[in-house]
């Protein structure tokens, strides 16, 4: 999959500003990639590719652009701070024509230029951004359609539905991890089956981050996307409640975990180890988690995964009766838990995965604008250091 031919090569100083880069564009539906700075040339790429240059380039004090040798001038993109004059003369005399004096560079920018230097290229990446469209769909209605299935007993058609919305979530991870999620999260209704999906992709990250390989992967993700199906079995008054439960409801709800764990024995293809994960997933290591109080020697590691993205998950999410916390915050709280109730190796490592999605919302939450169109400096002689120059666009948030 992909945009079949160009592929927008990031040159950036650190190797993070290019993460920041390629990840924005590749959320958009390009196709794009860190470029190497290999020996004094950039820019040796295929014949339709897109060389991006971002950053400011300093040498000994000095600023100094890479030197480019992209045969298609036309095809560079460069965004360099503090430009001087004659460094844009410069460029424009080599043939570059999409020149911005910016130090940190908006993704926006770059599509700007990508859509002046190559329509199509920009309408592929829509279209590609339309078909991961579709597959939140598939999920959305899959995930809703399986708990309304599971309310009315039909277990078996519910899990056999399944296969769809693995399918279509495996692609959607495989073509940009959180920040779709986050499209698809915004406009979910049903609790458990937002819940189940962001576990799902919480997990799925986690166990990337791991390193874990197909095999583990995909078992620890079907834990994952069934652990709470024992909801199902839950009066939605007790589900939906806008406050907190009395001690009876929440004795009730407890009570998910083992009908869970029954709906799942009930499917040879999810016995055992899915079912035996949906009944541990609120054990704490210190014995005061449910079903059993548990202990640490009893549970096992996936279990302790799934545990830790389950609270993560449920303390973002928007609920009836609270306000989503902020990644941080959630983090803050699984921390306080490390070392009595969750494993603390396992918490630790799981930063990656909350960077990641705070990380993804700040893209999400950011504002979509175009920048204004391309113009030369309007000093004639500026030094580098010359703070007092115009900025030659400045960008509001
Ligand atoms: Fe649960
Ligand atoms: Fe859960």
């Amino acid at each position: 999959m992909g945009n079949g031919n160009a592929t927008v090569h990031i040159v950036a100083e650190s190797e993070e500003e290019s993460c920041r880069l390629v990840d924005g564009l590749r959320s958009l539906g390009f196709e794009a990639d860190a470029a190497i700075k290999a020996g004094n040339c950039i820019g040796c790429k295929q014949r339709n590719d897109i060389v991006v240059v971002a950053g400011r380039f300093y040498e000994q004090g000095r600023q100094r652009l890479p030197p480019l040798c992209h045969a298609n001038r036309d095809r560079i993109i460069v965004f360099l701070a503090d430009m001087r004059s004659e460094e844009f003369g410069a460029l424009y005399q080599a043939g570059v024509r999409h020149i911005e004096t910016i130090g940190k560079v908006p993704t926006d920018n770059i599509v700007y230029h990508l859509s002046q230097m190559d329509p199509e290229m920009v309408y592929r990446a829509s279209k590609q951004r339309a078909l991961r469209a579709d597959k939140s769909l598939v999920i959305e209605q899959g995930a809703l359609s399986f708990f309304k299935k599971l309310r009315d007993g039909a277990v078996d058609t519910a899990i056999e539905e399944t296969e769809q919305q693995r399918r279509a979530i495996e692609d959607l991870v495989a073509m940009s991890p959180m920040s779709v999620w986050l499209d698809l999260f915004q406009n979910y209704h049903d609790g458990t089956a937002q819940h189940c999906s962001l576990v799902t992709s919480f997990t799925l990250m986690f166990a990337k981050a791991l390193g874990f390989g197909e095999r583990e992967t995909g078992r620890i993700y079907d834990a994952a996307f069934f652990h709470d199906v024992g909801k199902a079995m839950i009066p939605l008054e007790i589900l939906d409640k806008p406050g907190r439960l009395d001690s009876h409801e929440w004795d009730v709800m407890k009570q998910h975990v083992l009908f869970g764990h029954d709906i799942l024995m009930r499917d040879e293809r999810t016995a055992g180890e899915i079912a035996r994960l949906a009944r541990d997933h609120h054990e704490y290591l210190d014995g005061t988690g449910y079903p059993n109080g548990a202990t640490a020697a009893g549970i096992d590691d996936p279990t302790r995964i799934l545990t830790i993205c389950d609270i993560f998950a449920a303390l973002v999410e928007k609920r009836s009766y609270k306000s989503p916390k902020k990644p941080e915050e959630a983090y803050a709280i699984l921390k306080s838990m490390a070392g009595t109730k969750l494993d603390p190796d396992l918490v630790s490592l799981f930063e990656r995965v909350v960077d990641d999605y705070d990380a993804a919302g700040r893209r999400a939450r950011a504002g979509k604008s175009f920048p204004p169109p391309m113009r030369p400096p309007s000093d004639a002689a500026g030094s580098p250091d010359d703070a007092t120059r115009p900025a030659m666009h400045r960008r509001t948030a």
